[in-house]
């Protein structure tokens, strides 16, 4: 008795409920579906070009963005990019769509681009790779197939800090997302005691992820002999090494040099994940060219893992975009072109790296006692200037010197005309 009358009073509260489900749906459909949306936080680098456009002061400096600029702080179109779209209109190319794993061609220069053009591994074919979205959708599909078939922890351990997407894209694939130590605030450099202690205690077979050259955002890297010693923990834990490489070439103006720590993890017998990106190299940004390759076992798995991967790309998107693709094949694939682009893609870290000694003199000569010596041993488009987030807030409110609050600058912004303003801003708020 006393279970029917619960029965009766749980059913009309089920109708209740669902009456008042109507009500509200039936509102909403007259109104908006979306008033229950709430507004999400700004991206913080986006958010960093936004406040600076609305400033009106002319001295003023963005130095949030991660994309190259020349040294009158414009956009460059790299002279072999140039010379490649004029080779490609002349051909008369159609639009067709490309293969769901891009174009075979691009996939087979990218690959020998990170490994060497005599790769063992590429001439035996043990590698699956596909043409993806950038960096970012080559990262995304990665974690995707990781996420589907790693046979291991289901868990990516990440550098401390690490580039500000890695979380969003990993934990977006199911997976779960923690943490390695990297740097060392105290040096502004690289914790290499805290980096092995903590991989040397990593639970066997997870994922581990290393940015493969300048590191974003701290511009700290392993030494080759460091890399060497990661490599061994790594193999001793059972670890599973994935690379991101989004500066090859663009770190000290070298692909061969660039390229070491994930030669050296291939030579040494890991079985890698790698994701390429030609946004910063190429100067290719929007034209979202990059590439994800796994480095198999056999031929045999590298047809699986590719037909799988497949599978994941073809309800995401299909296929990749043609056309930056098409500028990456014309460059690589012929030697003048791709020495030209060897020199575009020296100019532009070699400028980076002269603003590093430049930005170091200033500080000096503006009279900082402070060791500013991580400015110039640090690498690639960022410093991780070791300002907290009161002296960057001074920074910005101050001086309209536009950076993120972790004291990260991005040197591409920062030219011969700007330098010595910012080394003048920088000593005011941390002497
Ligand atoms: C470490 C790292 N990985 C990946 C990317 C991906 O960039 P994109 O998707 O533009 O190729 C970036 C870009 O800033 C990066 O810094």
């Amino acid at each position: 008795m006393a279970t029917t009358k619960r029965m009766v009073s749980l059913s009309s509260n089920i109708l209740r409920h669902n009456n008042s489900n109507i009500t509200s749906v039936t509102n909403r459909a007259s109104s908006s579906w979306w008033s229950h949306v709430e507004m999400g936080p700004p991206d913080a680098i986006l958010g960093v070009t936004e406040a600076y456009k609305r400033d009106t002061n002319p001295k003023k400096i963005n130095l949030g963005v991660g994309a190259y600029r020349d040294d009158n702080g414009k956009p460059f179109v790299l002279p072999s990019v140039l010379e490649a779209e004029d080779r490609m209109r002349a051909k008369n190319l159609d639009k067709e769509y490309a293969p769901i794993a891009g174009s075979p061609e691009f996939c087979k220069l990218s690959i020998s681009l990170a490994l060497g053009d005599d790769s063992e591994h590429v001439k035996n074919g043990v590698n699956a790779t596909l043409q993806g979205i950038s960096g970012t959708g080559s990262l995304r599909i990665g974690a995707a197939f990781l996420h589907k078939f790693f046979p291991g922890n289901k868990v990516v351990y990440l550098p401390t800090p690490s580039w500000g997407n890695h979380t969003p894209i990993f934990k977006h694939s199911g997976l779960d997302v923690k943490q390695y130590r990297y740097y060392d605030p105290k040096t502004c450099g690289f914790d290499f005691q805290g980096a092995l202690e903590d991989i040397s205690k990593l639970p066997e077979n997870s994922i581990i992820l290393f940015h493969a050259c300048a590191h974003n955002p701290t511009g700290v890297d392993p030494k080759p002999e460091q890399w060497a010693e990661i490599s061994h923990v790594v193999k001793k834990r059972k670890l599973f090494p994935f690379f991101d490489m989004a500066y090859q070439g663009f770190a000290s103006g070298d692909v061969t040099r660039d390229a070491f720590a994930v030669r050296h993890f291939v030579k040494e017998g890991h079985h890698i994940a790698l994701t390429q990106s030609y946004a910063k190299n190429m100067g290719l940004y929007g034209e979202r060219a990059g590439a994800f390759s796994l480095i198999t076992g056999s031929k045999e798995e590298a047809a699986t893992t590719m037909s799988q991967l497949k599978i994941l790309v073809r309800p995401m998107y299909s296929n990749p975009p043609i056309h930056g693709a098409r500028i990456v094949t014309e460059i690589l694939s012929d030697s003048a072109l791709r020495n030209k682009w060897l020199k575009d893609v020296k100019g532009m870290a070699d400028r980076i790296i002269s603003m590093r000694t430049q930005l170091r003199d200033n500080l000096k000569k503006e009279g900082s006692s402070r060791n500013w010596s991580h400015i110039t041993d640090q690498i690639g488009m960022f410093c991780f200037t070791g300002m907290n987030p009161q002296q960057s807030e001074r920074l910005t409110k101050e001086f309209s010197i536009y950076l993120t609050k972790d004291g990260r600058i991005s040197m591409a912004g920062v030219t011969s005309k700007n330098v010595s303003y910012l080394a003048h801003g920088i000593h005011e708020v941390t002497k």
